[in-house]
């Protein structure tokens, strides 16, 4: 009989990518997924360190299988990605009934680590080198990207996939942990990007979102040659069947002309941007070791509005950081206003062990004022997205249909079954009613309403 697998994933797009590479091996080691977690024979945590609120949730979530454990000690209890490269057996500290501690460099051995770990003892761990452990090329190696071959059953849906071209980050901003955690930047060979982009065409995916921490970044040595995103991007637009080309996330400082232009004359390629802000204080950016200033941003944003004209961009930012003043802070809220961002991600710093922060820069600013600035953002960003909203009313925009809408999805009552939600080729979500024969192709929408985060519209006959 199948044994049953149940698994968890918070983070970023690279675990959710991770996550599926897990289910896809391990289906094909006779698991089957199950969504109930006391019917398990494994269950799997894929964890992120990013925050200490996301380290908290899956310690509380794995403290509430001691008893579990108790009555089914034949249980595998694993905790796979960032928490795990990070807390190493420190994960054993807080949960000793865990049996399984795979990093993100790791997670090729998962199918061998779960057999092992039935009959062992000890927990098995399996983890990466530290960047101090090793000179920089067994650091590297001891960081494999797991790209096995594709499942298109393991997707969120069949016609999107994520395709991994980089692993790592060598940025090392002062607040963050990804750097420890995923281990040095390293490119994938284009030539294994194109084959994998090659299968997930084959397998009927319509949108391919490239992934790399720093994905702007990307390249690849090959003979003479160095290979760049633009480069990428053009042979894998000549890929038929793929129809959109989205790549995230993107580092402001290597926003180059030639892959402005690349995004522009690619028309497979989506005019979205991803290219976090952070904050809009150039002592805080220095503070942050973020590499640009204000200004340069500025400038990065002016060039790609003149080079994509009606481009989306997304940004991320930190509130509260080590020192933030109130006018640091205003400088914020002067550049969210001005860059009018598609959408943004704002969080609360949080310390995290083993940064360049943590060890130098005091966490001085208080909750109750980060949690303030946070919303406050929040507020004028959502106002924002909705003005730039309002330019799509009464507009046609082409929609790749992923499925029900969230409302349609939880069986609201006063909602027809078939509402669908899809997205533009801006990444802007769009909701409407539709027969659900439609998923999976893209269709032209009319605009009629909006709100700040989605377009609400109708089939265009
Ligand atoms: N590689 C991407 C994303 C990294 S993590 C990038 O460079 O943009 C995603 C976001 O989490 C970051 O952009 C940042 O805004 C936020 N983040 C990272 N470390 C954080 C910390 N210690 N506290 C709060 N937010 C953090
Ligand atoms: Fe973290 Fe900075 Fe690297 Fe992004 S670029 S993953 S924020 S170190
Ligand atoms: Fe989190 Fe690791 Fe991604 S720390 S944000 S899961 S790279």
């Amino acid at each position: 009989m199948a044994k049953r697998l149940y698994i968890e994933t918070v983070g970023c797009q690279m675990n959710m990518l991770d996550s599926e590479m897990v289910v896809a091996s391990l289906r094909k080691s006779d698991f089957e997924l199950t969504s109930d977690v006391e019917q398990a024979d494994v269950i799997l945590f894929n964890t992120c360190s990013v925050r200490q609120h996301a380290e908290e949730k899956i310690y509380s979530a794995l403290g509430k299988l001691r008893q579990l454990k108790q009555l089914r000690p034949d249980t595998i209890i694993g905790v796979l990605g960032c928490m795990a490269q990070k807390d190493q057996r420190h994960v054993l500290d807080r949960a000793p009934f865990v049996d399984l501690v795979i990093g993100p460099g790791q997670l090729h051995r998962i199918a061998e680590l779960i057999d092992r770990a039935g009959g062992a003892e000890s927990a098995q761990l399996a983890v990466s080198l530290e960047r101090r452990d090793a000179d920089r090329r067994q650091v590297m190696r001891s960081h494999e990207t797991f790209d096995p071959l594709r499942d298109p059953e393991m997707r969120p849906t069949p016609y999107q996939a994520y395709l991994r071209i980089q692993i790592g980050c060598d940025k090392f901003c002062t607040y963050c942990v990804v750097p420890m955690t995923r281990g040095p930047e390293q490119g994938r060979s284009p030539d294994e990007i194109l084959a994998e982009a090659r299968v997930l065409a084959d397998q009927g995916c319509l949108e391919v979102t490239l992934l790399g921490q720093t994905v702007n970044s990307y390249q690849y040595r090959k003979g003479e040659q160095t290979v760049r995103l633009p480069d990428l991007l053009e042979s894998l637009h000549a890929i038929s069947g793929i129809e959109r080309l989205k790549f995230v996330t993107s580092y402001p400082k290597d926003m180059t002309d030639g892959l402005l232009q690349a995004v522009r004359d690619l028309p497979k390629c989506s005019p979205y941007l991803h290219v976090p802000l952070q904050s809009g204080s150039d002592a805080i950016l220095k503070r942050m070791k973020r590499g640009y200033t204000v200004s340069q941003y500025r400038d990065m944003i002016e060039r790609v509005r003149q080079t994509i004209p009606g481009a989306a961009v997304s940004s991320d930012f930190i509130v509260g950081f080590c020192g933030e003043t109130y006018q640091d802070y205003q400088q914020t809220v002067e550049m969210l206003r001005w860059c009018r961002f598609k959408n943004s991600f704002i969080f609360k710093y949080s310390v995290r062990p083993g940064t360049r922060a943590a060890e130098r820069l005091p966490d001085d600013v208080p909750d109750g004022v980060k949690r303030q600035r946070n919303n406050e953002l929040l507020a004028i960003q959502n106002s924002i997205s909705e003005t730039e909203n309002l330019a799509f009313i009464d507009r046609q925009v082409d929609v790749l249909i992923e499925g029900p809408s969230k409302k349609a999805a939880r069986g609201h009552s006063e909602i027809s079954a078939l509402q669908l939600m899809g997205r533009t080729h801006c990444d802007r979500i769009v909701v409407f009613d539709g027969p659900d024969q439609l998923v999976g192709q893209i269709k032209p929408i009319r605009i009629d309403r909006v709100t700040p985060h989605t377009l609400l519209g109708s089939l265009v006959d």
